[in-house]
């Protein structure tokens, strides 16, 4: 395999670097490419280009693999808590227990909100999207905790780590009409955040560890996923030397996309209008044949992964385990159930690849978790946020260079002023 590519056009032969990276992937590295030929390529959507070398996650979309620091999904996800993850993800090795305890500690010690933030949260509507409000919180945590308090990135980090699922539950209690709830530093990560949910001053709140682990799980393969949207977004903001928070702030605003991590409500929202129209999944099922039905099938197919979807697979025997442990019987999943079987033996969807990806069932166990709609794509931040914070300190450690893409113009050609009293 050469260690070189070669260009020949308007007659004269170019040369440009391979690299190969830990997992044999290949680049063509051509960083010089417009200094030596004047062209430069283009690619709609950077499906075919890389933006960066990075040590964090691994994911080869034909075989269906996905590591974080070499660590694969499926041990994760079964073995590991999700600070752990979080951990991994952010300073490259799994924390022996001193470090995870240290860890643990920190992020408890930050876990509170400054009280004047609220008041900025109190002027939203009770119907604001939650991943508006969320956004907003975060981005204004810059005028909070930076400036003339700043914090070291590390000391950021933590608080980001601390204090995001508190704010994300704010929206569901003032949807609710409940008041909000503290931290309660005597339990974990996921077990605090499901007390923050749903815990009411009337009564004590018992959090059901089935539905700790089950969150434990999701937020493990929803902690990173090298260069999607969001994490792009993070890294691209965070390359002009914007502050962590304002980096995550752009990454939680290109998450609520419809397209990327919208799309778990998208799910939900269309698995509840197909049972709400008798469940008949084969009218849905040609109708997502049939171009001009106007229906699209939510939560099928992916950019990168050509076959499967590793942590669908895993949030799919999740959402079977999770609800019969919950005793919940949910029509809803009977119904994605029928829809994947009919998408993946169809040669409709099986020549298109478009096979369930980690929305298709995620939004089936979080409503078994209680969580509502309109918070499964909050759901899906606070699981990315570990993953954008490592991308955005490992961008910062490599010292990248502020991103700026080029174009190919194809507007009006140079045209002199006309004024308006002659223009036609
Ligand atoms: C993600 O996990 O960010 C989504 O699967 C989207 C992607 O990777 O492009």
């Amino acid at each position: 395999m050469s260690d070189f590519a070669e260009l020949t056009f308007d007659g004269k032969q170019y040369k440009f670097p391979v690299i190969t990276g830990t997992e044999n992937e290949k680049a063509i590295d051509i960083a010089k490419l417009r200094d030596e030929t004047g062209y430069i390529t283009i690619d709609s959507g950077y499906k075919n280009t890389g933006a960066t070398k990075s040590a964090i996650t691994f994911l080869d979309g034909e075989e269906g693999i996905l590591r974080y620091r070499g660590y694969s999904i499926e041990e994760l996800a079964e073995k590991a808590s999700f600070l752990e993850v979080a951990y991994l993800l952010i300073y490259g090795e799994l924390p022996t227990s001193e470090q995870y305890a240290a860890f643990e500690d920190d992020i408890k010690m930050h876990t509170i909100v400054n009280e004047d933030m609220r008041k900025i949260f109190e002027g939203f509507p009770v119907n604001a999207h939650p991943m508006g409000v969320l956004s907003a919180l975060v981005c204004a945590m810059s005028a909070f905790y930076t400036g003339e308090k700043a914090g070291s990135d590390d000391l950021n980090i933590i608080r980001l780590l601390a204090k995001m699922p508190s704010m994300a539950t704010w929206s569901y209690k003032k949807s609710q009409g409940h008041p909000v709830n503290y931290p309660n530093n005597s339990l974990d990560y996921c077990s605090n955040f499901l007390n923050m949910m749903f815990a009411l001053p009337v009564a004590a709140y018992q959090v059901d560890p089935v539905v700790s682990a089950a969150l434990n799980k999701l937020l493990i393969l929803h902690a990173d996923h090298e260069q999607n949207c969001s994490t792009s977004t993070v890294r691209l903001v965070g390359s002009s030397q914007a502050s962590l928070y304002a980096s995550i702030s752009a990454g939680i605003n290109a998450l609520s996309g419809p397209l990327h991590g919208g799309a778990n409500q998208e799910v939900i929202e269309m698995l509840e209008d197909i049972k709400a129209d008798g469940g008949d999944t084969d009218k849905y099922i040609a109708m997502a044949k049939d171009k001009n039905s106007g229906f699209r099938l939510m939560g099928f197919g992916h950019r990168v992964y050509k076959n499967f979807d590793p942590r669908a697979r895993i949030i799919k025997k999740a959402a079977d385990d999770v609800l019969s442990k919950l005793g919940v019987n949910d029509p809803v999943l009977e119904i994605a159930k029928k829809l994947e079987e009919a998408a993946l033996n169809d040669e409709y969807f099986v020549a298109r690849k478009l096979y369930p990806n980690v929305d298709f069932y995620s939004g089936i166990i979080y409503r078994a978790l209680g969580i509502p709609t309109n918070m499964f794509t909050v759901m899906f931040a606070i699981g990315r946020l570990p993953g954008w914070i490592a991308q955005w300190k490992e961008m910062r450690a490599n010292k990248e260079p502020i991103g700026r893409p080029r174009q190919v113009y194809v507007g009006a050609t140079a045209r002199e002023y006309v004024d308006v009293a002659n223009r036609k």
